[in-house]
């Protein structure tokens, strides 16, 4: 039987973290997690808690733009407070953390669309928002944002049809969010204490982009890139071989797959 509703409790019983998701805070409906996130992380929230709605009515995506996030989806926005060395490695924690939880609870195969997308066979199923405060070296928080279309039918939303898939859509039936949740907030634990400890998750980051190899154009702030994507650096940074040969490290952006 998959589960309906989502609640604080659920989602932290046999959550086995150890502070990731200790602190569930659930609602039914909110404009976006990332706002509440924000206010709990300014009020010192506790490492690890998480900010959870069924549905947001004015989810945040990147660049500005707006995120569907209707009922059957997950959206839910997590509070660290990591060292400013670790701020370039949580775009590769958070989109790992996803593709793992993702196999692990379906047995689906996803990619990485640099810098961050999750995409299932092209489309995409996951959008990553990252927020940070940060003065000089101190970073007061960081507040990862995931957005996973879980159980919905995306030719229901004509908007993000050609573009984007669900698990429902790619299984044939619907998934359990709770077992997708639950396994989400264990992966960003492993994996942000593998950071802490020293240990790198750039090279698992690298080799599970899709778009190394590839043609790509490119759009960061107003300017855009085309050419070949040919490598990422360990910050996170795309470096992007131009027609004429030259070499372009591209911070932020986003990046459409060309051929
Ligand atoms: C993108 O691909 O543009 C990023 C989308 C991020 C969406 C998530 S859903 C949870 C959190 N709350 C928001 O308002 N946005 C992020």
């Amino acid at each position: 039987m998959i589960e309906n509703n989502l609640s604080s409790a659920s989602i932290t019983s046999n959550l086995g973290t150890h502070f990731v998701g200790r602190r569930v805070i659930y609602y039914p409906s909110l404009t976006s997690t990332m706002e509440v996130a924000k206010q709990e992380a300014q009020l010192g929230a506790v490492e690890g808690t998480v900010v959870i709605a069924d549905e947001q009515t004015a989810g945040k995506g990147r660049i500005k733009r707006a995120w569907l996030s209707p009922k059957g989806s997950i959206a839910l926005s997590v509070i660290l407070y990591p060292s400013v060395a670790d701020l370039p490695s949580l775009i590769m924690l958070a989109s790992l953390a996803v593709m793992h939880a993702i196999e692990a609870v379906t047995g689906l195969r996803s990619q990485i669309k640099w810098p961050n997308d999750v995409l299932i066979n092209g489309k995409k199923v996951c959008g990553i928002l990252i927020e940070t405060s940060v003065r000089g070296s101190i970073v007061d928080y960081a507040i990862i944002g995931i957005g996973v279309n879980v159980n919905l039918r995306v030719s229901d939303f004509p908007e993000i049809l050609s573009i984007a898939t669900s698990l429902s859509d790619e299984l044939g039936r619907d998934v359990s969010r709770l077992r997708v949740i639950q396994r989400l907030l264990v992966e960003m634990e492993r994996l942000y204490l593998t950071l802490q400890a020293g240990g790198s998750i750039y090279e698992e980051w690298r080799d599970s982009l899709v778009t190394l190899g590839r043609r790509v154009r490119v759009k960061s702030g107003n300017t855009v890139y085309e050419g070949v994507a040919e490598s990422v650096a360990g910050d996170g940074s795309l470096l992007l071989r131009h027609p004429n040969g030259n070499l372009s490290k591209i911070v932020a952006g986003d990046a459409t797959l060309r051929g």
